[in-house]
């Protein structure tokens, strides 16, 4: 399956969405921030249309941002382009493909993407091999298995059409327990309301 296409197809869609709980959304930047310095270098990764990492992009040395939709990048491009921000790279890479040398990232950023793969346990460990000792890892993901674990029938059919994406349905306590598992030391753990996404800063500790 090409994993770009439903990506690319709702690009433009995507980037016109509102954010959903913008007060939220702040609260997880200006806690980001707190955590980053200026000489740090940083990888998000599933960046879509980037607003993140131009949102962060004053706080640190350099953001390298991927994403497998070159749509999306396309969008982060021009909005990085119109805002004269010279420290974000965007680059193609779907996560399984990504080659960054071991232990050469101060953080990484993976928002609304670790429920989106097939094997997020093999990235939360490419994640850890890129990073630095003590190496940051902050990431917005939602979980759906605790509250919403009936919606699963749906998204399987709209999946296998290709009018939604494939959706792993994760539980909250499983998905720290594998970012603790996985060589990480929670550090900053919030879930913004019931049933939202799980917003963790941890730290790489082995
Ligand atoms: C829900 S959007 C989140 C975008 C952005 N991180 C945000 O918080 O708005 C998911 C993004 O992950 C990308 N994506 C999905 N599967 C991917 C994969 N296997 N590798 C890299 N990017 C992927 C999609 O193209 C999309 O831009």
């Amino acid at each position: 399956m090409n994993k770009a296409k439903f990506w690319d197809r709702i690009a433009d869609r995507y980037s016109k969405q509102p954010v959903a709980n913008e007060a939220a959304y702040q609260k997880k930047l200006e806690v980001t921030r707190s955590y980053f310095t200026p000489d740090m270098r940083v990888v998000e990764i599933g960046c879509g249309t980037g607003s993140t990492a131009i949102a962060h992009s004053p706080y640190v040395e350099h953001i390298h941002a991927y994403d497998v939709s070159e749509k999306m990048l396309e969008i982060a491009r021009g909005k990085a382009e119109a805002a004269d921000i010279k420290n974000v790279t965007f680059e193609q890479s779907s996560v399984e493909d990504l080659e960054i040398p071991d232990g050469s990232v101060d953080a990484v950023m993976a928002h609304s993407i670790l429920h989106l793969l097939e094997d997020k346990d093999a990235a939360i460990g490419q994640i850890h091999r890129m990073l630095k000792p003590g190496g940051l890892f902050i990431s917005s993901t939602v979980c759906l298995g605790d509250k919403m674990w009936y919606l699963q029938p749906i998204i399987a059919i709209g999946s296998f059409f290709g009018f939604l994406p494939m959706v792993k349905f994760l539980n909250r306590k499983e998905f720290v327990s594998s970012i603790e598992d996985g060589g990480f030391a929670i550090d900053h753990e919030w879930v913004p309301e019931k049933g939202g996404a799980v917003f963790l800063v941890a730290k790489k500790s082995d």
